[in-house]
């Protein structure tokens, strides 16, 4: 941290308070925070660290109706789930708090008189839908209609789900009110904007001047709002949940939820430090740095700075370290095609194996693009990565410990060649930790770390220990000291990552946690100082258990499929003369056998009635040739024959019918009747 920071204030996103948090969450915006944290923590420095959940807007309101309950039902139960999974996951929040809190309530009230008071605002009136039966006006989600572009039914007023297109309401064709299922009408209606245009010649300089050291991501997201021209935007919202705009002649409007969220770092600041919290965020000496996903760039660089500016009193951004997005198993992650890992669920299938998951979130951190979450990945980080290098050290230095030594750190003696070597080799990781940090590269500060215990494997593998026993005790002693201090170095260094392994190892060494200055020392365990017990730091995921992981996916994705399914249209129609040309008859499997060298055939042996006939089919990959024996089957009797490149004769073919995915079913009769029977 530069010199002229005294504290820091780090927030992290508020979720909205409408669904469970999934990994996408963890690795974009709250394990990056924690890791942050925890090490500015270590380093001793003055850090508070805010967390809460986004509890308005109109998604909360959509669910609440769907589901027949109020949306503080809704936000109730998110909030706690949500606050749960964050503190299950180790993610240190100084407080976790809510949006609809009454010290929020006010202080995003008071902030909006300010702006208000000051002539920061424009007020404008507009035309917007309104539903005359409902007698409300309608946010974009609720009114429903056809899509201008795809002409698919249901798109919202913002966007259609189908095409992906951004929409305004007035775009929709027929549009439809989501609560009464009326025509909506237009009607005149006034609302706050705050004029961002006006702010644009400092945002440009203070961003795009004074700000080039922020990830490209975000330094280019916001270049190309701010050479687009900013205009200006609504601050209210015509709505019956939210915080009440505190002006008069404001009834039946709300603070938009964009407008109120960003004030709950500040207020969940002074909710923890009632009389202390403006020092987190007025005083110039303190560091404001907002952790998020990529989606909320232009609310935390651009709106909210320019709130603070125009409320007059605050401190601006130092950061915004915003990452890109996680996707999982190579499609986007979405809370409404339930397609994530939820934490809720993680744990109840991997306990006590938070560490684990943030692990791997940390190596996959979408930090410079999107990066893809897989379950196979997750297996082979964890088996090769933290059992085989990590535990794997700590296990070996810790049970050599206690064979040779009786469990007691040994004494060191003189250092060899080799040994000093290995000693610079890791006092040069906490630089480079401390460097990969201090720039937030997550996922690069966390392999150094990683690094050290290849030193110490690489070192106990070098020196071979177990066989100098024999000869050289003395020896034996230097490197198993050396691979102690090693091992209290790897809880050191992984405690902003792995806080609970850190906790775990801690444990095991007898030792209190050590500061971040301790980090590269030698002297960490003094020699006659007694160790605990060793226990593994991680443990093998087998196949079967990741395999059960991804049938899970594949149920969710089979779900999603038959919900969105839509049938082919149905094609032209044909007199009954042309269809009475096709000749459908019953048949029944006499044989069945696959063709050789041809892997997606099977040949038939069908019982017509007549002189039997053979049918090639391409199901082999769909049935086993006995399953279709002695079963009856429809097929075309006057399909022109097909000859196959092996000589063999299709004379006809059995009607099937394919799935979304691919799969197919013969069709077959409920009832039984005589081989060559017609279908009608
Ligand atoms: O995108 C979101 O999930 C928002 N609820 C984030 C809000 S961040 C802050 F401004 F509160
Ligand atoms: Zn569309």
């Amino acid at each position: 941290m530069e010199k002229r920071f005294k504290r820091t204030t780090v927030t992290s996103a508020l979720p909205y308070a409408n669904g469970p948090v999934h990994i996408g969450h963890l690795a974009g915006v709250y394990i990056p925070a924690d890791i942050y944290v925890r090490y500015l923590r270590l380093k001793k420095e003055d850090v508070l660290f805010i967390g809460g959940s986004d509890e308005h807007g109109v998604p909360i309101t959509i669910r609440a109706r769907k589901e027949g309950v109020t949306p503080q039902d809704v936000v109730d139960r998110y909030h706690a789930l949500i606050k749960r999974s964050f503190e299950e996951f180790g993610i240190s929040f100084d407080i976790y708090s809510r949006t609809t809190s009454p010290i929020h309530h006010r202080l995003a009230a008071d902030f909006f008189r300010k702006l208000y008071d000051k002539g920061e605002f424009i007020e404008k009136t507009s035309m917007q839908y309104y539903d005359e039966e409902a007698g409300q006006f309608l946010a974009d989600r609720y009114i429903t209609g056809e899509c201008p572009y795809c002409h698919a039914e249901g798109a919202y007023g913002d966007q259609c789900e189908k095409c992906g297109s951004s929409l305004s309401p007035t775009e929709l064709i027929n549009p439809k009110s989501a609560i009464s299922g009326s025509q909506p009408v237009m009607r005149e209606t006034k609302h706050w904007y705050l004029p961002l245009d006006k702010h644009e010649p400092w945002l440009r300089r203070w961003i795009l001047e004074e700000h080039k050291e922020w990830r490209p991501n975000v330094y280019g997201q916001c270049k190309s709002w701010l050479d687009m021209g900013l205009q200006p935007r609504a601050v209210s919202r015509d709505l019956d949940w939210g915080i009440p705009v505190p002006v008069e002649g404001a009834e039946g409007k709300v603070l938009y939820v964009w407008f109120d969220a960003p004030i709950g770092y500040i207020s969940n600041t002074k909710e923890l430090l009632p009389d202390d919290w403006e020092k987190w965020w007025k005083d110039p000496e303190t560091r404001l740095v907002h952790f998020i996903g990529k989606d909320n760039i232009v609310f935390h660089c651009i709106v909210f700075p320019a709130m603070l500016k125009a409320e007059g009193s605050y401190i601006l951004p130092d950061n915004v370290p915003a990452n890109e997005f996680l996707n999982l198993e190579g499609d986007k992650l979405s809370t409404s095609h339930n397609w994530a890992i939820w934490l809720h669920e993680y744990l109840q299938d991997f306990p006590g194996k938070q560490d684990v998951l943030r692990y791997v979130l940390t190596a996959n951190a979408p930090e410079t693009k999107d990066n893809d979450f897989t379950w196979k990945d997750f297996q082979a980080r964890n088996n090769n990565e933290l059992v085989a290098v990590y535990g794997n050290f700590v296990n070996r230095a810790l049970q050599l410990t206690k064979k040779y030594f009786d469990g007691t750190v040994p004494q060191m003696g003189e250092l060899t060649e080799y040994d000093r070597g290995i000693l610079q080799e890791f006092a040069g990781v906490k630089g480079e930790v401390e460097k990969l940090l201090d720039l937030f590269k997550f996922r690069d500060a966390q392999k150094e770390a990683m690094n050290l215990a290849r030193i110490g494997n690489k070192y106990l593998a070098d020196t071979e220990p177990w066989k100098l026993a024999k000869t050289d005790m003395g020896r034996v002693a230097t490197i198993l000291n050396i691979s102690l201090q090693l091992v209290a170095n790897l809880a050191i260094a992984f405690e902003p990552f792995l806080p609970f392994s850190s906790g775990k190892l801690r444990g095991m060494l007898k030792i209190e946690k050590l500061s971040w200055d301790s980090l590269g020392r030698t002297d960490l365990l003094p020699a006659g100082h007694r160790l605990g017990e060793p226990a593994l730091l991680f443990e093998k995921i087998a196949d079967e258990t990741i395999q059960a992981q991804l049938d899970k996916l594949l149920a969710t994705k089979k779900a999603n499929e038959a919900a969105s399914y839509k049938a082919k249209p149905v094609k032209p129609t044909v007199t009954a003369e042309t269809f009475s040309q096709i000749d459908i008859r019953v048949g029944t499997v006499l044989e069945c056998a696959p063709v050789p060298k041809m892997k997606k055939l099977l040949a038939f042996k069908i019982a017509d009635g007549l002189e039997n006939r053979t049918i090639v089919s391409g199901i082999a990959q769909h049935y086993k040739p006995e399953e279709l024996v002695g079963k009856q089957v429809l097929f075309i009797a006057n399909l022109a024959p097909r000859q196959f490149k092996n000589g063999l004769v299709s004379e006809g073919m059995i009607l099937s019918a394919e799935d979304v995915d691919g799969t197919v079913a013969v069709t077959s009769l409920l009832g039984q009747v005589k081989p060559g029977s017609e279908v009608k």
